[in-house]
């Protein structure tokens, strides 16, 4: 993928302060080693989260000039409304601050104690907002998912073999929604194929149990599907992405991602009756329902944002800068999951660092040593974040160490993602010398944001 060009040109910058390695290791030692404590004018490249990071564009700026900020029937909040329906076709569009608080607002009304939400991967947020509300959050990515050397079309897909089982085994009285994850972040951003989403809307149709999508990257999925599966390649992103969420009978967003905002989200659905029962716990901890946990302004860069993200000039960018960077790191024999994913590089930090056991976090350690040798800052995906405690509280580790290199939207330039492979393949270099880590202090829960850490 050579020919790729940014579809856009610079119109204002933010510097990039060049850290030396003493500033490094001493913002490292005050952070406890966690990558999250960092402040971020000690971080040269961030490639932390591609979540609120977006560089939006001169027509999301203007849009914002007309948010109308009145506290009810906000004119802005029905152009976001409009967007939304175009896209997803729901029924009842519920603005939130973001994600989690989609997922709050849902899995708290419909989840009760001993209930499972079967998904092809819950991320971090949403496994513990399932949790929370005493679910189960139960994952079934295909087994393909489990090594990052092996090729598919469609890494993210969910086994509908073991859904089906799952469906019989534990009723669909104890199942109040079944979700997909689209792409499938924690196995390394992986489409879900058309088919897929198909087939677990009428599985979940036969049996009667809602099904929902977990959407915040449903553009990305929407240009693999239009690249990879047969008879997409003629329909456009907008087209394919309708036809996604017209198998669901709801979605969770996260507008940070393929909003292109910095800040948004929404629970969009159509039953009428949950609808509402949400909106009543919105106007408890977000806001009046034509705002909820959003400005007026808010809205309207998502409602640009949403057209603009859907753009095949935009989406061919996006997703072959992400494989351009993943294709210099598999010529330099660095192993990552493959296929290169759509909005990040996962590195697999068990075959890269084997000196390392897993309960020492070979991906942090990898990060930490990302950081201090290149000031690069990145996010462990592996047992730090998604480790489960048996009934004896013994730690279960994760199915796969892996440190994520998140690339915000529109941000970083070809030359900087020369600079991040030259740096990986001197990490590669130097493998043998980096050092495990130990966990000295950890929250009750999500215990990857706040973690401290020493060095073993
Ligand atoms: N679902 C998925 C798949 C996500 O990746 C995220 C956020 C959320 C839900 C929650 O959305 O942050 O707006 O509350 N992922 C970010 C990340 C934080 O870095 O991958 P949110």
């Amino acid at each position: 993928p050579k020919s790729w060009v940014e579809p856009f040109r610079i119109k204002t910058i933010a510097p990039l302060r060049k850290i030396s390695y003493e500033e490094r290791l001493s913002a490292l030692e005050r952070a406890s080693y966690n990558l999250f404590m960092l402040r971020s004018e000690d971080v040269f490249i961030d490639l932390l989260s591609d979540s609120g990071t977006s560089a939006m564009s001169e027509n999301q700026w203007s849009a914002m000039m007309r948010g109308d900020e009145s506290y009810a029937g906000s004119s802005s909040f029905y152009r976001f409304e409009k967007s939304v329906k175009d896209i997803t076709r729901f029924m009842h569009i519920i603005p939130t601050h973001q994600g989690r608080s989609a997922e709050h607002i849902l899995f708290s009304t419909i989840c009760k104690p001993g209930d499972v939400i079967p998904n092809n991967f819950h991320f971090d947020t949403t496994q513990a907002n399932v949790e929370s509300s005493g679910g189960d959050p139960l994952n079934l990515a295909i087994s393909e998912a489990n090594y990052p050397h092996l090729e598919h079309p469609f890494k993210g897909n969910i086994d509908l073999e073991r859904l089906q089982q799952t469906l019989e085994e534990v009723g669909t009285e104890q199942i109040p929604c079944v979700m997909l994850t689209v792409t499938n972040n924690a196995v390394g951003g992986q489409p879900v194929s058309m088919a897929n989403i198909r087939a677990v809307s009428a599985l979940c149709r036969s049996y009667g149990v809602p099904f929902f999508l977990d959407a915040c990257r449903f553009a990305e999925n929407a240009w693999f599907i239009k690249q990879r599966e047969d008879g997409y390649a003629d329909r456009t992103p907008l087209e394919i992405a309708q036809e996604m969420f017209q198998y669901a009978d709801g979605c969770t967003m996260s507008a940070k991602k393929d909003g292109l905002t910095n800040i948004g989200g929404f629970l969009a659905l159509n039953d009428t009756e949950l609808a509402e029962k949400c909106k009543q716990k919105l106007i408890l901890i977000e806001g009046f329902p034509t705002y909820g946990g959003l400005a007026g302004y808010d809205m309207e860069a998502i409602a640009v944002g949403l057209q603009e993200v859907l753009q095949e000039d935009y989406l061919r960018y996006r997703v072959e800068s992400v494989a351009t960077l993943g294709q210099k790191l598999l010529d330099a024999d660095i192993p990552i999951v493959r296929p290169v994913g759509g909005h990040a590089i996962f590195v697999d930090a068990s075959t890269m660092l084997p000196h390392i056991p897993q309960h020492q976090y070979p991906a942090q350690a990898l990060g930490i040593a990302l950081y201090l040798s290149a000031g690069i800052r990145t996010v462990e995906l592996g047992s730090v974040a998604f480790a489960r405690k048996d009934s004896e509280g013994r730690e279960q580790a994760a199915p796969l160490e892996l440190l994520r290199l998140a690339l915000p939207r529109r941000v970083y330039t070809r030359s900087h993602l020369d600079y991040i492979a030259d740096a990986l393949i001197h990490l590669k270099h130097n493998a043998a010398h980096i050092q495990g880590v130990r966990i000295t202090w950890e929250p009750e829960q999500l215990r990857h944001f706040t973690a401290r850490y020493a060095l073993c």
